[in-house]
């Protein structure tokens, strides 16, 4: 358990809470994990004013500093100590002080169960999003490209994507209807959220727990990314089994901010989603106002260059799934709702290996998304910002020419290194909103990787 200062707070107060001033401030104290909270699931607790937390209980009679007291919780009360979540938040004004919420519109959002298109089994591929008309921040830029489950019985994923050129000012988003692991591809973004201050840039996720509100500000012009919106229960680290004590996403990686919050009167709209719907409400202050908190229910980033990827020394190549940074798991052990994989540079090594992701039909469900660089099972057509969809059972893997190029290769040891993937796995398929069927940035044509691919059967008989 550790304590935060008041250094970041000084910082968000002084300036307002607002955007450049102090992303400034925080571009590299984000990167060092003395200026947050270090560790996955931990119990943190921090305070942006010394003495604001209460020592000893949660709720006293009267909470240091004239703040209130307020738990919020990720899971129910009573689930076992392994999956127990919530945090305490003492707070300037209590988040019930709000008039009631009415229907917004929910512009690019769609929610579980999807049931605008008919599933498909083809495989698909887009182009990256079109650019946002100006003015469009992170929320109005939310573009959901399908997903599974059903929102209301908090199962399956959505599979949203996101462009935005401007910061979030006078509004905040909570998600009640599941967390939000984002994925930023372009673009830095910085997180202000209840808990405090985070710095997600390419390269980086973030993860915004559920219902947690956040606003979020542009460090560049532009942003652009992906958002898997995971109805199901939180994710978490996998298990090592075999593999042991370490490796994979290393728990000390996870940083969760130490607090910071605004203590501004001016009208702050909040966005829910709730249940499919957006819903708003504007509140007389910022709810942004948490002096202190302490919990294991709390957002975190974590830099993806440094998962410890592990590999095969022998021959072939182990499934990815362990490259898997974070599961959300199901009642079925080992089944995910859905898996974040990363595929982060690393070396090859396997003798009498074909080296690159073999060909496969798999019960998951995948959609890939690149970061950076070059994937290595393609050579072209899988571009940074765009994605593609290999839905239950559909047959894909290498194209025709990296499966050429890789059967004939030397088989020294190679490093990948100019590529950034992820993918999200998920146990059921994802079926998806009429929009991305309808998308001009939908590729025509995507089954045309694997045309050519040439009979090299001979019979010896
Ligand atoms: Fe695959």
């Amino acid at each position: 358990m550790s304590v935060g200062t008041g250094g970041t707070s000084e910082r968000a107060r002084a300036t307002g809470g607002r955007a450049h001033e102090t992303a400034e401030g925080h571009a590299h104290a984000a990167a060092h994990p003395a200026a947050h909270l270090s560790g996955f699931g931990n119990q943190h607790s921090s305070e942006a004013v010394p003495g604001a937390l209460p020592l000893g209980r949660n709720s006293p009679q009267r909470a240091p500093l004239g703040l209130y007291a307020e738990q919020l919780s990720g899971s129910a009360f009573t689930e076992p100590r392994a999956h127990n979540r919530r945090s305490w938040l003492y707070r300037i004004r209590p988040s019930a002080a709000h008039p009631r919420f009415v229907r917004a519109d929910n512009g690019g959002l769609r929610t579980a169960p999807f049931t605008e298109s008919e599933p498909d089994p083809n495989r698909l591929r887009w182009n990256p999003l079109p650019e946002p008309a100006p003015g469009t921040d992170f929320l109005a830029g939310l573009w959901t490209l399908g997903g599974n489950g059903d929102a209301a019985q908090r199962t399956g994923m959505a599979v949203h994507l996101y462009a935005a050129n401007a910061s979030m000012t006078d509004r905040v988003f909570g998600d009640a209807d599941g967390e939000l692991l984002i994925v930023p591809e372009r673009g830095g973004l910085l997180l202000r959220t209840e808990f405090g201050v985070l710095r997600a840039e390419p390269g980086h996720i973030a993860l915004i727990p559920r219902g947690v509100r956040f606003r979020v500000e542009l460090l560049e012009g532009t942003a652009r990314g992906y958002v898997c919106e995971n109805y199901g229960a939180p994710f978490t680290l996998p298990e090592l089994g075999p593999v042991g004590a370490n490796g994979l996403a290393n728990p000390r990686d996870f940083l969760a901010p130490v607090a910071a919050y605004e203590d501004e009167e001016r009208p702050v709209e909040v966005v829910n989603k709730f249940c499919g719907n957006l819903w708003s409400a504007t509140y007389a202050h910022s709810p942004l106002d948490v002096v202190a908190w302490h919990g294991n229910h709390v957002p975190y980033v974590y830099d993806l260059h440094r998962f410890n990827v592990l590999g095969s020394i022998s021959y072939d190549h182990p499934d990815p799934s362990l490259f898997t940074v974070l599961t959300s798991p199901t009642d079925t052990p080992g089944l995910a709702g859905v898996d974040f994989v990363v595929f982060a540079p690393r070396w090859l090594v396997g003798e009498d290996t074909f080296r690159p992701p073999y060909f496969h039909r798999n019960v998951m469900s995948e959609y890939m998304g690149l970061i950076e660089g070059a994937y290595d099972a393609k050579a072209e057509g899988f571009v940074p910002g765009g994605g593609s969809l290999h839905n239950m059972m559909s047959a894909h893997g290498p194209d025709r020419e990296t499966f050429e190029r890789a059967s004939a290769a030397e088989l020294t040891p190679q490093k990948v290194d100019d590529g950034l993937a992820f993918m999200f796995e998920t146990r059921w398929p994802v079926t998806l909103t009429r929009q991305a069927r309808d998308a001009d940035h939908l590729q025509s044509g995507y089954d045309d990787v694997w045309r050519g691919l040439e009979r090299h059967f001979e019979n010896p008989n």
